[in-house]
Formats: structure tokens, C-alpha cells, sequence
């Protein structure tokens, strides 16, 4: 890919930039290309006859708004890059997404790649002449099935409340008649205050629905509190229920009564107390599948290793570093319908971690003897008592995927792997995207690559089919 200048982006982008590339491990430049490919990887997703997809269950979204037409306006403020995320969420689910940006949403993401990402035209101006030949705000209020406000800022809840109507998304808002969920995002002294306070009483009595904000850290160096947006896949599910709501709709949960569990992420093997072993996983393809898994009613409990990605929404997360601690939480987690192995387990630690910091000796290097680590997935998958029904791994190969991964499989006792191609040119590990096989005893399936979100959704949806029925 040609080089890339970060130099030239304006202050605000860059923040973002430098944001999303601190919360995925990558430079400025990897983060860059990375959005880049995304944006021609979902181009290409949204022109199905590019698609080839092999397996129905890839292309079969668990439950969503599909069909549903949704009007996400986008409000300015530095959660504004995550909204980016949300569209790509929502379109995965089957629904047709429009944005909004404001002036200020504007200087935090381009309209192109809303414009980009949502496969729609994108309206910003009130007084835009092409918008009122051609749809107007007030079709543009009505047009739709739900109106999400993400990130709502301080001044956009207060534009709300107070039924002002003087940019495209407050007089958008003040026309729909259609439900209106916001998902709020600021500084936790601007959460706080009573002015804040005040608005979102007047809102939640106007009957707008609110999702979020979290606790965390914001964006503001050192500074911590409620305010945080809701992650996308939170924001995905309170649109689901809203509108299951409105429509008496039940929401599809083929894993409701179903208890599954997830591992997830790397583990870390101490050398000494300042040193470990370690690899590149970044957890998100585990925590896409716990997300995917509790969006379809199952309890969800998240064995994950040390990674820098939130917790997933409506699951337990347990939080291990070694592979010793993750197989006791497993083992504690037990009984469960399905169980899925996606972490990448440190094959070795080492024998005997040093207590203290170990010194440099007069050029000697220390000599490491290294043991193995228990392998979590086979002793679950060989287990006598609480197996569950249902025993997923992964295989993380660099060559003879397929053939290495039927070996795994036999040699695991698992009943199903996922066979992805982990060589560093592929971007799979720590990357957005992945490209697996199924492998069970009735052969090999290659699905496309796709999101690891659309992985997740595709083999819950599978697992869904396996668990059919009600619990026993
Ligand atoms: N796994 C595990 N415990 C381990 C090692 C691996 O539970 N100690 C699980 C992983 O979560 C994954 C599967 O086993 O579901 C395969 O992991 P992988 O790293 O591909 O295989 P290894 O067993 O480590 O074999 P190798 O490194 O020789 O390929």
C-alpha cells in the first residue's frame, strides 16, 4: 500500500488517529492503513456481486434490525470515530443506515467515510438545496424506522430538550415521529452537571431512550468517570430491543437458556516480575464471539487473557493473565452447553519465574528452561464429567492450514475448529478481519473473509442450529 502522511491531518484527526492506534497496539500508520482497507473491504462487502460467500451460515446475521432503516445522526465529539464502527455494525445486521453529521461531528470524521461506510448519501446542511429537492429534512425525519444519536453531546441533548430546531439534526429531531434512542458521550463533569441532569430528565420524559454512558477513561489525558459512549454492539442491541419494543416483536435469541463459555486473548507467562512471554493476539475475535454469543440470549462468561479492548456488553468477563489461571477459571466456569477456545494459549511458561528482577551478570545471558503450559481445550474436550455438548477450538497455523488444523481437531477432541491462517502477511492476528475454515468430522468448510464480527455472528449462528431445541 503507498505511504501513508499523518503529517498533514488536522489536530483533531490525528487525536483520533493516535486514540485508535493506542487501543489497538498499532503505530499511527498501521492504524491508518488499517481503517483504509476496512473502508474497501466493506465497499467491496457492500457490493454482493463481489461476494462469493460459501457457507449460508456466513452470510446468516443472528438477530438485528435487519431490514430496518435507521437514521444515525452523529454528533461532535471524540467518541464521534465509533460511530464509524456502529454503521458497520448495524449494516452487518441487515439495516440500511443514513447519517447525519453535525457542524461539529464534521471535524472529528470526514462525511466520505460515513458516506463510505453506510453505502448512502450523507446529509449535513439544513439549507442544502439538493437535500430538500431531493429528500428534506422533514422525509428525512420521517423516512425511517429509528433515529440513534451517537455520540449525543452535551449540546445536542440540550439542543433536544430544549426542541431546538437550528442545524439539519435538531430540526431532524424535533420533526420525527419515529422512536429516538441516544447514546451519550462527554466529560463526566459535563454528565454531572445539573444542566445535564436536567436535559436528560426532560428527554427520558419525552420518551427518548438512552443507552449509556459507561465508566472509563476519556479522552482527556488522566481524566476518568462516567461518560464514556456505549460501545457499538451495546448501542446494536438497545436499537434491537427499542424496536422489538415498539413493533411487540420478539427479539430473535436462539441461545436464550443456553450458558456458553469463551476464552480469549494472549496469556502472559512471567520470566520475573517485570517480564513475560507473550504473543500477538489482541482478543478480538473471542470477544466478537462472546459479544455475537450473548446478542443471542446466551450467559456468557468471557475467560480472557490481558488485552486492551473493552469488555464485551451483557457478558462476565473473568480477566487471567497465565495459562494455569485460565484453565482453573474454566474448569469454574463449567457447566456450559458450548464451549469456544479462541485465546491463544502460551504453550510454555517458564519453569521457575524469577522472584526478583533478574540482573545482567557480566555478559551472561540467563538460561530460561521452559515447561509446558496444560492445554485447556483438550482437557475440557476429554473430560468424563461436564463436557459440554459442544467443544469449539481454533487453529492458529503459518502453513498446511487445513491439514494441520484435522490433526488438532483429532488430537484435541474437539467437536468443530476454526482454521485461520495466522502468517504475518494475512493481518489476521491483532487485525479486524479474518478468513476461516470450519472444520468438523463431515469435512471442510471455507468461509470468505470477512469482519471477525461477521465471523462471530456466522458461527453463533451455527452453534445455534447445533443447540436447537430447549434446554435439557
Ligand atoms: N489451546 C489451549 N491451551 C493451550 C494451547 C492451545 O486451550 N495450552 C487451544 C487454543 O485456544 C486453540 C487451540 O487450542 O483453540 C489450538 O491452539 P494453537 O495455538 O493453534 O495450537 P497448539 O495446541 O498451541 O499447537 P501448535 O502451537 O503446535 O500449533
Amino acid at each position: 500500500m503507498a505511504s501513508i502522511t499523518i503529517r498533514g491531518l488536522d489536530d483533531d484527526l490525528k487525536q483520533c488517529l493516535r486514540l485508535r492506534a493506542a487501543g489497538n497496539g498499532r503505530s499511527m500508520e498501521d492504524e491508518a492503513r488499517t481503517i483504509l482497507r476496512d473502508m474497501a473491504a466493506a465497499r467491496s462487502e457492500a457490493a454482493p456481486d463481489r461476494v462469493a460467500l460459501r457457507s449460508s451460515a456466513a452470510q446468516q446475521p443472528v438477530a438485528g434490525p435487519a431490514g430496518r432503516r435507521v437514521l444515525l445522526i452523529i454528533g461532535g465529539g471524540i467518541a464521534a470515530y465509533k460511530s464509524l464502527d456502529l454503521i458497520r455494525r448495524l449494516r452487518e445486521r441487515g439495516a440500511t443506515v443514513r447519517c447525519v453529521l453535525t457542524a461539529a461531528a464534521q471535524k472529528f470524521v470526514a462525511p466520505l467515510a460515513a458516506g463510505a461506510l453506510s453505502g448512502e448519501r450523507v446529509f449535513t446542511d439544513l439549507f442544502d438545496p439538493a437535500s430538500e429537492l431531493d429528500v428534506g429534512h422533514i422525509r428525512l425525519a420521517r423516512d425511517h424506522d429509528l433515529v440513534v444519536v451517537a455520540p449525543a453531546t452535551a449540546d445536542l441533548m440540550a439542543k433536544m430538550a430544549g426542541g431546538h430546531a437550528d442545524d439539519l439534526a435538531s430540526a431532524v429531531l424535533l420533526a420525527t415521529d419515529t422512536p429516538v434512542l441516544i447514546a451519550p458521550a462527554m466529560n463526566p463533569h459535563m454528565w454531572g452537571h445539573a444542566a445535564t441532569r436536567r436535559n436528560l430528565a426532560r428527554l427520558t420524559a419525552d420518551g427518548i431512550t438512552v443507552v449509556g454512558p459507561a465508566e472509563g477513561e476519556m479522552a482527556e489525558r488522566g481524566e476518568a468517570g462516567i461518560g464514556r459512549m456505549a460501545e457499538p454492539l451495546e448501542i446494536v442491541a438497545a436499537a434491537d430491543a427499542l424496536l422489538a419494543r415498539r413493533t411487540g416483536e420478539t427479539v430473535d435469541r436462539p441461545l436464550k437458556g443456553r450458558r456458553m463459555l469463551v476464552t480469549s486473548g494472549p496469556t502472559h507467562e512471567p520470566i520475573d516480575p517485570v517480564r513475560y512471554i507473550a504473543n500477538r493476539s489482541s482478543g478480538k475475535q473471542g470477544h466478537a464471539i462472546a459479544a455475537a454469543a450473548a446478542a443471542a440470549g446466551a450467559a456468557v462468561t468471557l475467560i480472557s487473557g490481558p488485552v486492551n479492548i473493552p469488555d464485551p456488553p451483557g457478558v462476565e468477563t473473568v480477566r487471567v493473565e497465565t495459562a494455569r489461571e485460565m484453565l482453573a477459571a474454566v474448569e469454574r466456569a463449567l457447566p456450559v452447553d458450548c464451549a469456544v477456545f479462541a485465546a491463544a494459549v502460551a504453550d510454555w511458561r517458564v519453569a521457575q519465574p524469577g522472584r526478583e528482577k533478574i540482573k545482567k551478570s557480566n555478559g551472561a545471558s540467563p538460561a530460561l528452561t521452559l515447561t509446558e503450559n496444560p492445554d485447556i481445550l483438550a482437557a475440557i474436550a476429554h473430560r468424563k464429567a461436564e463436557r459440554p455438548q459442544l467443544v469449539i477450538g481454533f487453529a492458529a497455523e503459518t502453513e498446511k492450514v487445513v491439514a494441520n488444523a484435522q490433526e488438532k481437531l483429532k488430537r484435541k477432541g474437539c467437536d468443530w475448529i476454526l482454521a485461520n491462517d495466522v502468517s504475518s502477511e494475512t493481518g489476521i492476528m491483532g487485525g479486524d478481519r479474518n478468513q476461516v475454515n470450519l472444520i468438523t468430522s463431515d469435512g471442510v468448510e471455507s468461509w470468505p473473509p470477512q469482519s471477525k464480527d461477521a465471523v462471530a455472528g456466522a458461527l453463533v449462528a451455527r452453534i445455534a442450529a447445533v443447540l436447537a431445541g430447549p434446554p435439557p
